[in-house]
Formats: structure tokens, sequence, C-alpha cells
């Protein structure tokens, strides 16, 4: 997730492009830049680094920008660590543009422009939409992006310039959010409307597949067959706080409402044919077939889709897992050797005790893989192979849709290394795969009404202590459960093995004390119903979240919070749903700052 500007219009555009990449930065923040209409020429400044440290060193170091037309972006790389060259605008002297989102089919539109003799600078998908339009132009700028748009998959929104009309701005979106802003003689672009609230509150909404043409007096939509489009101008009512967050109370809240895209975004570029490429790592199935043993390490909620990922890989291909916590890996000398694989999971990259572990395996020959967030990260270039979850930015320390593409990774290598070892039939991973792609949608109906969790977390807003348990899968994501809830709401809670509560734990139940449980494995449904009868009788107030399609016995439940239905072994990719929202409420009806935890930071980046 990036995020891109423009300005058309009669005054100085340099700083206005740069003030709304400022607003824009919480999009992306690892480079950015912009390219303006000077003197007849496409002038392009742009750099590495947060926009104060970076972009606006290297403007001061330039003469003053009198241009009145430019493009601007701000960064979150998803291809090509963030750099100087990978940063945007990306063009030549003809054609500049600004993207927000993945070309999809990037790697066969860049072969054909190689043959027709272009050259590539840039590691970026980006570049081969600049050179495409180029190809394309013959004076026609509408032509070019018309045919352009053609060629290219995914998802983006694109800014763009062409030299030959130095008052124009072309711009066009599919699946990533564009608006136009209309100003006094002037016209804008951007990501949001939190880059030109201070210049407007007046814009359009750019619909999949339009082009916008602008000038400073004005703007012309068209439909990709160049029909001309009237549109409704809107009128934006937030302040620039609520508009960084999309309207959203907390960046928590609406990073859990980006789980859907995020997990579309992670899964659909590793799927081909029907079953899980990780060519983009080097990941062979030579190498699933030779390993013996399979570590994954990290620190919180990365350790515990880790966990997660325990359950699903020795359930599917019959190897040994070995979860741990990166803090005690580190240290405890681990029976590693050059033959197996060690996965580290981090959202930031940037984790002390999860950097030492793979420098560690790094030392001791194992391979290692980094599912990472953060493009360029220490932990991603320490790696021998990396694969970018692509979630964009994750704002809130507590970590929400990071954690649900963390988990969807574990599942895509479970599949890939049960295939590559025979343990399932091509059939088979197919169909998981297919189950997996249907989970952005079962996410989606969770989001649809958040009455039931706001009410559980009216029920446990007084706690001073509470449980999940569960079993398996259940177990293992009750703990991404209760460090949710503990680490915003600071509510002491405690995850537990269902059937290891009567060895100890059960004496900590009373008359009120909150359990949830989580009961989505068919398979274990019974054990667990038991389980949930021990407390319950011992007083619990037990809240139960399983399928819809699940008969609870009405006695031992106080509150049933349903979930879409399906296989048992993607569950977690759901339930954890309301496990994060029921923790978010809480959170909110303690009046604690949700975004930012005591005591927390989202990167630990010491010891
Ligand atoms: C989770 O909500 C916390 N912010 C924390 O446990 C986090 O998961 C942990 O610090 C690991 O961070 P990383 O994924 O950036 O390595």
């Amino acid at each position: 997730m990036c995020g891109i500007v423009g300005y058309t219009g009669r005054r100085a555009c340099a700083e206005i492009l740069v003030e709304g990449l400022r607003k824009l930065e919480y999009r992306g923040y690892d480079s950015a830049g912009i390219a303006v209409q000077e003197r007849q020429k496409l002038k392009t400044v742009k750099a590495k680094g947060k926009i104060r440290e970076g972009l606006e060193k290297k403007l001061s170091e330039e003469a003053p920008l009198t241009a009145v037309c430019g493009i601007g972006h701000t960064r979150w790389a998803t291809h090509g660590e963030p750099s100087d060259i990978n940063s945007h605008p990306i063009g030549n002297g003809r054609v500049s543009i600004v993207h927000n989102g993945i070309i999809e089919n990037y790697r066969k539109v860049k072969e054909f422009l190689i043959s027709a003799g272009y050259a590539f600078e840039s590691e970026t998908d980006t570049e081969v939409v600049a050179k495409l339009l180029d190809y394309y132009y013959e004076g026609d700028p509408l032509e070019a992006v018309r045919k352009t748009v053609a060629e290219i998959d995914g998802a983006y929104a694109i800014g763009i310039l062409f030299r030959d009309f130095p008052d124009k701005i072309y711009a066009v979106r599919k699946e990533c959010p564009l608006i136009v802003g209309k100003g006094d003689g002037e016209m804008f672009i951007a990501s949001d409307i939190t880059a030109i609230l201070k210049e407007t509150r007046e814009y359009y909404l750019l619909e999949d597949g339009e082009i916008a043409e602008l000038d400073q007096s004005g703007v012309i939509f068209r439909d990709i067959h160049s029909a001309v489009l009237q549109k409704e101008l809107l009128t934006a009512t937030w302040d620039v706080e609520a508009a960084e967050k999309g309207g959203y109370a907390h960046f928590m809240l609406k990073e859990i409402h980006e789980e859907p895209q995020a997990f579309k975004n992670a899964v659909s570029p590793r799927i081909r044919d029907g079953l899980v490429s990780f060519e983009e790592c080097g990941l062979t199935d030579e190498m699933l077939k030779k390993y013996k043993h399979v570590y994954i390490v990290g620190c919180g909620s990365a350790m515990h889709a880790g966990t997660v990922g325990k359950y699903v890989i020795e359930a599917l291909a019959r190897m040994p897992v070995v979860v741990d916590i990166a803090s005690e890996f580190r240290y405890r000398d681990p029976l590693l050797s050059p033959e197996d694989l060690v996965i580290v999971i981090s959202q930031s990259g940037e984790t002390a005790d999860t950097k030492a572990a793979l420098k560690l395996a790094n030392g001791i020959g194992a391979d290692t893989l980094a599912i990472v967030n953060v493009v360029g990260s220490s932990i991603a270039r320490e790696a021998k192979m990396v694969m970018y979850t692509m979630a964009g930015p994750e704002i809130s320390v507590c970590s929400t849709k990071a954690y649900m593409v963390q988990t969807a990774f574990m599942y895509l290598f479970a599949f890939k290394l049960a295939l590559a070892r025979g343990m399932i039939s091509e059939e088979e991973c197919r169909s998981l795969v297919g189950e997996l792609c249907a989970v952005p949608e079962k996410i989606g109906e969770c989001l649809k009404k958040l009455e039931p969790y706001q009410y559980a977390a009216s029920k446990l807003v007084n706690a001073e202590s509470l449980l999940y348990i569960g079993r398996g899968l259940d177990y293992a994501l009750s703990m991404e459960g209760s460090l949710k809830l503990k680490e915003i709401s600071y509510i002491h809670s405690e995850s537990y093995a269902a059937g290891e509560l009567k060895h100890g734990t059960i004496s900590l139940i009373e008359q009120g004390t909150p359990v949830i449980a989580v009961a989505t494995q068919t398979k274990l449904f019974e054990k667990t119903q038991s389980n949930i009868k021990e407390v319950k009788s011992r007083g619990a107030f037990v809240v139960v979240v399983c399928p819809e399609d699940m008969s609870l016995e009405q006695e031992s439940t106080d509150l049933a919070v349903r979930i879409p239905s399906g296989s048992d072994l993607l569950m977690p990719l759901v339930a954890v749903v309301p496990l994060q929202l029921i923790a978010y409420y809480t959170a909110v009806l303690r009046d604690c700052d949700v975004d930012k935890p005591r005591n927390l930071a989202k990167s630990v980046t010491v010891e």
C-alpha cells in the first residue's frame, strides 16, 4: 500500500505534493519522490527513506522548482527493496508514473518489452507500466493509457505525466483507491482525501477502469471505451486523523477490515494453475523433499502464526515441526542441522530476537526462509530465502492483518510441502488451495455484523482475568486471541489447552470467571464441549466461538459467537477475526489507547 498524489493548477506544486505525501506516509514510508513538468522537461526528485530524511533533503539541494503540474509518491515496497532507483516516480523523459498496487503479470509484460528493445533499471513491477505507456504512446496519451491498461493484470492506482502535455495529469485505477480533488482553478489526484484535505474538501471517486484527464480547468472522466462519464462531486466531512484511519476509530479496526484484501494480496500471487508456487524465493520441491525437520521461529503474534502452521504442516505433510520463541531458540542450542529448514516469521523484519535466531540458523548452515511484511528489512536481507506477506503497513502495535497473512503463508507452505513429499495428491492440493482462496469471503462475512463482538466485549469489560481454551488448532488459535486481549485491554488472560485445565488451572475458575472457548474443530468438539461443561459447572461465564452449524448445549454456553462454517483445517483463519474484534471492543470499552498500548512497541529491536 503506497500513497500517490498529483496537482495541476497555477501554484508552484512541489511543496503541495510533498505536503500531500506527508499526510499519506501512514500508507508507506520507505522511499518517496515527485516528478514535475519543469521547463518542458519531466524533472524527477526521489530518494530512499522517510520524506524528511530523503526527499525533502534532496529537494533542498535542488534549485527551487517552479512547475505547476506534478505527481508524487510515498512507497511501501512490494517488488524491489527500498532504494533510490526503486522509488517512484518511475519513467523516462517522455512519461513518468506513480503507482500504488501490484502488477501481477509484470514478469510476462517485462519479457515482451525487453524483446521490444527496452532496458530496465529498477526491480519494480511498476516500471513495466511506464515502459508500456511509452511503447504505446504515439502522440495520444489516452490511447496509450487505454492500450496499457488492457495489457496489465492486478490491482493498481496510477498517476501519469506525459512531457508533451505539460499541464495534464492522467489517472486510472483498478481495486486500489484513487480520488480526484476539485479546487478553484486547480485539480488534484490522491490515494485518499487526507493528502489534499488542506487544499479542498471536494472530490470525485474514480471507479475501476475509469480514466481521468485533469488540467487546471477541470477533469474529464472516460470509461475504457473512451465514452465520457458524468460523476457526482462529493464533499469530505472528516478531519485528517479520521481520514488516515479511513473513517475507522482506530488503525487496529481499519487493519482488521483490511484482512480480506491483505489475504488476497498475500495468497493470489502464489497460486499458479491452482497449485502453490514459491518460485519467487527459490524454494523447490527438491529442497522440500530433503529437509529432515522444519523449525518455525518468531516472537509474539508471529510465533502464534507459526504454532497454527505446526499443526497444519504436521497434519498434511506428516513431518516434524518445531515451533520456538526466538528469545529461547537463540540460547537453547537447538538440535539444528544443515538438513533442516528454519522459517522465521516477522511483520517488521527487525525484531532483535528473531534476527539473532536467524543468524544462528544461518551459522549452522540450515536453510532459512523469512516470512516478512517489511520489504528490505534486516531479516529479509539476511535470510537465504524470503517471501513477503504484502499486507501493507501495519500501524497499530497490535498485530492483526499481519498475523492473518503470516498464518495464510503457513497454509501455503503446508500444501506445497505435503504435495512435494507425496503426502497429498495434486487433486487434494487443488481443493485445499480452493478452500484457502475462499477464506477472504468468510472473513468478510464475520465483518458484516459487529454487534456480537461488541456484546461479548460488554461481558468481559470488568474482568480482572480470563481464560481462552481450545483443543488442537483451536488451542493454537486461542494463544493469539489471549495475546490480543491482554496487550490492548490490560486484562490478565491465559490461553490453555482445554484438556489440560483439570490438571491445575481449573482451580482459578469461580463464579463469573470469563472463559472464551474456541470450538471450531468438529473432530474434537465433543471433547471441548465436556471441558466447557467442566468450567461452567464451576461458575464460569462461557463465551463459545464456533461455526454457525455447530450445535451447542445451551445450559453450558452463556454466549455463542458464530462464524461461517468450513473445513476444520482452515477454521483458524476465520475464527481469529471474532477474537481480534472481541479484544478490540473490550479495550475500547475500557477506554484504552488501542493503537499504542502501554509498555509496547510496534517493533522490538532490542533484546
Ligand atoms: C503483536 O500484536 C505484538 N505487536 C507483538 O507480539 C509482535 O507480534 C512481536 O513483537 C513480533 O513482531 P514482528 O512480527 O515484527 O517480528
